[in-house]
C-alpha cells in the first residue's frame, strides 16, 4: 500500500477507535468528558486523540501556525498546546525553538510523546504549567506566542495577554484563535469572538490587531497582534 494512503487509512482508523472510544466514555461517566479546559484521566485521554486526529483540529493548528511565519531563529510560546499537534508544526515550520505550557498533566504526556524527537533535539521545552503561573524558565523574550481554542479558559485574559505581551520582544507577534465548539455556533459566533479577542489584545497593550478567517463548519477565526516597542523610560 502506498504510504500516503496508509498515513490516511491509519489516521481515519485512528479517528475512528477515538470517536468510539467517547462514545464508551461518555456512557460511563457523563461528568468527565466535554472538559476541554483542562484535560484528565481516561476521557481526558480520550479528548487528547479527538484533538490530535479531528481532521479539523489538525487543519486549524496547521493554519494558525502558517499565519505566524515562523522563521528559524525565532523562540516561540505555545499555551494550552493540547496534545501537541501546533507545536510539531512549529518544528516542521522550521522554529528555532519550541516552547509550550498546558495545566493538564495528560496534555503534556500526549504532547511529549508527539513531539520526543524534537525534545530530544533539544528544539523543544514542554511543561505542566498554568497560563497564571508560567516558570521562570519561560521569561523569554519570545519572537511569537500562540493560543488555539484555549484563550476562552483562562483566567483574567486581559491580564495574562499583559503578561504574555511583556514576555515578547518588541514587535513580536501573537497569534488567538477560536473555532467556537459551543452547539449550533455558527460563523457570527466565530465573529463575535474574533471580536472579544481583539478588545482583550487591545486592552493588553497588543497593536495592530487583524482577524483572519478559515472557512471550517464552524468558522475559525485568528486574530494577529503586535507588541510594541518599548518606549524608553516606561515600566513595561
Ligand atoms: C480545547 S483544548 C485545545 C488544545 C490545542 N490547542 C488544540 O487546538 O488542539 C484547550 C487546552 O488548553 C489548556 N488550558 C486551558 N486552560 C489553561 C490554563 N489556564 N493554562 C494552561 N493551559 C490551559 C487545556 O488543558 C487544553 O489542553
Amino acid at each position: 500500500m502506498p504510504r500516503t494512503v496508509r498515513r490516511v487509512v491509519t489516521s481515519a482508523v485512528e479517528y475512528g477507535v477515538a470517536r468510539a472510544g467517547t462514545t464508551v466514555v461518555r456512557a460511563l461517566d457523563r461528568d468527565v468528558v466535554g472538559q476541554a479546559h483542562r484535560p484528565r484521566g481516561a476521557a481526558g485521554r480520550v479528548n487528547g486523540w479527538m484533538f490530535a486526529y479531528r481532521p479539523s483540529n489538525r487543519q486549524r493548528n496547521a493554519w494558525v501556525v502558517s499565519l505566524l511565519g515562523v522563521r528559524p531563529t525565532d523562540r516561540v510560546l505555545e499555551i494550552g498546546f493540547g496534545p501537541g499537534v501546533a507545536i510539531r508544526e512549529l518544528v516542521r515550520a522550521g522554529a528555532g525553538h519550541v516552547y509550550g505550557v498546558d495545566h493538564s498533566g495528560v496534555m503534556l504526556r500526549q504532547a511529549s510523546r508527539r513531539n520526543a524527537a524534537a525534545i530530544r533535539r533539544g528544539r523543544v521545552t514542554l511543561a505542566r504549567a498554568s497560563v497564571d503561573r508560567i516558570p521562570p524558565a519561560f521569561e523569554g523574550p519570545f519572537d511569537a506566542v500562540l493560543a488555539v481554542n484555549s484563550l476562552g479558559f483562562w483566567p483574567a485574559p486581559a491580564e495574562r495577554l499583559a503578561e504574555l505581551r511583556r514576555r515578547l520582544a518588541p514587535g513580536g507577534r501573537i497569534a488567538l484563535a477560536s473555532q467556537p465548539r459551543c452547539p449550533g455556533a455558527t460563523a457570527d459566533t466565530a465573529r463575535a469572538a474574533a471580536r472579544e479577542i481583539e478588545n482583550l489584545l487591545e486592552e493588553a497593550g497588543f497593536t495592530q490587531p487583524s482577524t483572519r478567517t478559515l472557512p471550517l463548519t464552524p468558522p475559525v477565526a485568528c486574530v494577529l497582534a503586535t507588541a510594541p516597542a518599548r518606549e524608553a523610560g516606561r515600566t513595561p
